[in-house]
């Protein structure tokens, strides 16, 4: 099971950015319906702007994101998962790919506060089902954890 592996993957994990291009590439490779999946984290010199970390899926423009625009901004800024079952409906919407049918986007929390997302697009119209939601915010947990007990060992 994947989370199973993400689980594996974050006991073994030197860094957070060996941990995220693991659970990129395990998701990527596992789940055919996420076309894009990748993080952005707060850039922790401006907590107003999202920053693009590990991804797999075509190359993006929006490598940084104020938290005031786009679906990855809304839910930065609302501390709350977002689904959008037809992006184009949606004013929010950055587009990445014209490929990109739906998109989810589930806040990475550490100590309480929203320190980044997992990020996932789809070429399929409402891709995203609560499966992939429990799916993803246990994973958005599991990586929130690993950053609390890392910087719990750097103090
Ligand atoms: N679609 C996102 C932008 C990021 S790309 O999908 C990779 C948004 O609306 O915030």
């Amino acid at each position: 099971m994947l989370l199973a592996r993400i689980r594996e993957a974050t006991a073994a994990a030197s860094s957070l950015k060996a941990l995220e291009s693991g659970i990129v590439e395990a998701i990527s490779e596992r789940l055919p319906h996420y076309n894009w999946t990748g993080f952005y984290w707060l850039d922790p010199g401006d907590a107003e702007t999202l920053v693009l970390g590990a991804f797999a899926g075509e190359p993006t423009p929006h490598v940084r994101i104020p938290v005031t625009q786009g679906i990855c901004g809304s839910a930065a800024a609302l501390g709350e998962t977002v689904v959008v079952d037809d992006v184009h409906a949606d004013p929010r919407y950055l587009s990445c790919s014209i490929k990109t049918k739906s998109e989810i986007v589930v806040p990475i929390r550490a100590y309480g506060k929203v320190v980044g997302e997992i990020d996932i697009d789809s070429h399929t119209p409402a891709a995203f089902t609560e499966i992939d939601r429990g799916f993803l915010e246990e994973a958005a947990r599991i990586v929130g954890a690993f950053i609390e007990e890392q910087s719990g060992e750097s103090i």
